[in-house]
């Protein structure tokens, strides 16, 4: 998705720039470029198609330095990829660049040619940038025609701007999309993301919907939606700057893959006691409230979806409260019906996802007990807005594809269950068997993470392969899901997966020897179900690629071969088949030979709908 940078200095803050872009690779874009306020007074504009590296080499042909200006990254919308679609987009003396969506840019950019302005691109943000002067012409203030540009556009957006009239400015504003004040000595930042400006500062005010500001080298002033002067407090990042390299590493997904044992550690800090949960780390309210809870509903997208999925097998049967779970963007438009008591959970791992953000607005509406955020970046939108929080800290999340957020996710879910459990004065016994499991997580995954150098040679089985079937039951279903669409995203095999029962019902058609079947089996009360449904698979010829529990027998041939993973809790097993799953499409995408960190037409954080 698209990204911004912007910085005001007394040195040159090109560099800044364009570290910031490279630093916003990871989310997926098409096009780069910069605009700088020269030493002469003007703006000078470079841009480039492609990776950043187009645009450091457009650089070196035309430099432009100076220590105010702005840069962007973008993701196509309206308009083809292409240079003259790339911001910044300049109108009269001024420069702009733009996230998110400006839906009612029709009319407007109807309006502008009837006032006399001419379009050099298709995109919806260069009507901004001719509004925004049309008014500067009118009013002679920017900040008054800013604020006058601001109540005209409808949408979603991210904007910052500077002017050749106030070399010491820069202007911003955010609704729907995400921005941060990056606060230096002397000097002072903006980016859609504060990973962007990590480099030279730790300290962020994280702007909040409706807000706009004016930022100098030494501060800034920000303004609510309703024009009120809004103070937002400096906060400190809290993740290392070295944990943004990837290190001994071939790709940031591998590290992220490694990095479980770690994560589910740091997202169990503080959480656990001896045979108990800990409910303060939810927060007084949440932890007092919990036990008004009679429904629940989970909203999410994606992988944070399917993590959502395997939470209401332990909803239910743990804590057996009813819960229904479904995708933010099919759940943003429907009515929904509320029954007293419910608390909406909303899951993400970026807590910017445009779908999940809006799903949680929506819901305020709805007559909801509270809203909870499942979130890993504490400063996020989602978790701002939510009424209680429940952090994971996997730490910054780089691959596409996620991993390590989503494992951690689950950790998050199940220790919720359990706190569920715990205050209704459910099953003690329960309680502490959950705790123990969680506990024991990190070195089990540990464990499974030895499975690489098998799954490497697995990997070239799938060399010549379009299609993959992915087999679970019960919570296990959720986790085939996962393992599809990790398969899908980076190797773009085609893969889809069932509940194992349901393929007699159709998917079995699809069976021959051409056909890798993956499925999930550990020891469970399932796992005579499954192995019924793998025979159908068997007899058909399919190649069977079992991940099972070392404790339970399996008979391998030239078709089907097993990898075995420790004996777990039920609980947790659900993770722990995770790990393999993760390591298959990364080995896959190898042999593949595709950009496994940032595969084709995917974004790290979908920030526009
Ligand atoms: C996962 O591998 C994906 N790239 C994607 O499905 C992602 O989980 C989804 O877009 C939701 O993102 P979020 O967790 O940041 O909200």
């Amino acid at each position: 998705m698209c990204g911004i940078v912007g910085a005001i200095a007394q040195r040159n803050i090109t560099p800044i720039l364009l570290e910031g872009l490279r630093r916003l690779e990871y989310r997926g874009y098409d096009s780069a470029g910069v605009a700088v306020l020269a030493s002469d007074g003007s703006i000078q504009r470079v841009r480039a198609v492609g990776k950043v590296i187009e645009l450091e080499k457009a650089l070196e042909a035309a430099p432009a330095g100076g220590h105010l200006g702005i840069a962007h990254t973008r993701w196509a919308t309206h308009g083809k990829p292409a240079e003259h679609n790339a911001h910044p987009h300049l109108s009269q003396r001024l420069a702009i660049v733009h996230n998110g969506i400006i839906e009612n840019h029709a009319p407007l950019r109807k309006r502008l040619i009837d006032l006399g302005y001419s379009f050099t691109s298709e995109t919806d943000t260069e009507v901004v940038a001719h509004l925004l002067a049309h008014y500067y012409g009118e009013k002679k203030d920017l900040l008054e025609a800013f604020r006058a540009t601001l109540g005209d556009i409808h949408g979603a957006y991210a904007l910052a701007i500077i002017h050749q009239d106030q070399p010491e400015t820069l202007y911003c504003a955010r609704a729907g999309s995400p921005l941060v004040i990056g606060e230096g000595s002397d000097e002072h930042y903006l980016a859609s993301d504060p990973l962007a400006l990590l480099q030279v500062t730790d300290r962020f005010r994280y702007l909040e919907e409706g807000d706009y500001a004016r930022i100098t080298r030494t501060g800034c002033d920000i303004w609510s939606r309703d024009h009120q002067v809004a103070e937002r407090p400096v906060k400190r990042y809290e993740h290392a700057a070295h944990s943004l390299e990837k290190g001994e590493y071939r790709h940031y997904m591998l590290k992220e893959i490694f990095e479980q044992p770690d994560a589910i550690s740091d997202t169990l800090a503080g959480t656990l006691g001896d045979d108990h949960v800990l409910t303060a780390v939810l927060g007084p309210e949440a932890e007092t409230r919990l036990g008004e809870i009679r429904n629940i509903h989970i909203v999410a997208c994606g992988t944070s979806y399917h993590a959502g999925l395997v939470a209401r097998y332990w909803i239910e049967e743990q804590a057996g409260i009813p819960c229904q779970v479904e995708v933010a963007s099919e759940y943003r438009y429907r009515t929904v019906v509320v029954p007293d008591g419910t608390l909406l959970i909303t899951i993400s791992q970026s807590g910017e996802t445009a779908d999940t953000l809006a799903a949680l607005r929506y819901a305020k509406d709805q007559g909801y007990l509270a809203t909870l955020a499942i979130c890993n970046v504490a400063g996020s939108s989602l978790v701002r807005e939510a009424d209680w929080r429940l952090l994971t800290h996997a730490g910054p999340e780089i691959g596409v594809a996620s991993t390590k957020a989503f494992t951690t996710q689950l950790v998050a879910l199940l220790w919720l269950t359990t706190a569920l459990v715990q205050v209704r004065g459910g099953d003690a016994a329960l309680v502490a068997r959950n705790v123990a499991a969680l506990r024991s997580l990190p070195g089990l995954v540990l464990q499974a993470l030895g499975l690489e150098p098998q799954i490497t040679a697995l990997a070239e089985r799938f060399a010549n392969k379009h299609h993959a079937l992915f087999l679970g039951r019960g919570p296990h279903y959720p986790i085939a899901m996962e393992g599809a669409l990790k398969l899908k995203e980076i190797s773009y095999i085609h893969a889809e997966a069932y509940a194992a029962g349901e393929l007699k019902h159709g998917p079995l058609a699809l069976v021959d020897e051409d056909m890798p079947v993956v499925s999930v089996a550990p020891s469970d009360s399932l796992l005579e179900k499954l192995k019924s449904n793998l025979e159908e698979v068997r007899a058909r010829g399919g190649q069977l690629i079992t991940f099972a529990c070392e404790t339970v027998e399996h008979h391998d041939d030239s078709n089907s071969v097993t990898y075995t993973l420790p004996w777990v809790e039920d609980c947790i097993s659900p993770v722990l088949y995770t790990i393999p799953l993760q390591l298959l499409s990364y080995h896959v995408a190898l042999v593949k030979g595709t950009d496994v960190d940032k595969p084709r037409n995917l974004a790290k954080s979908v920030t526009v709908e």
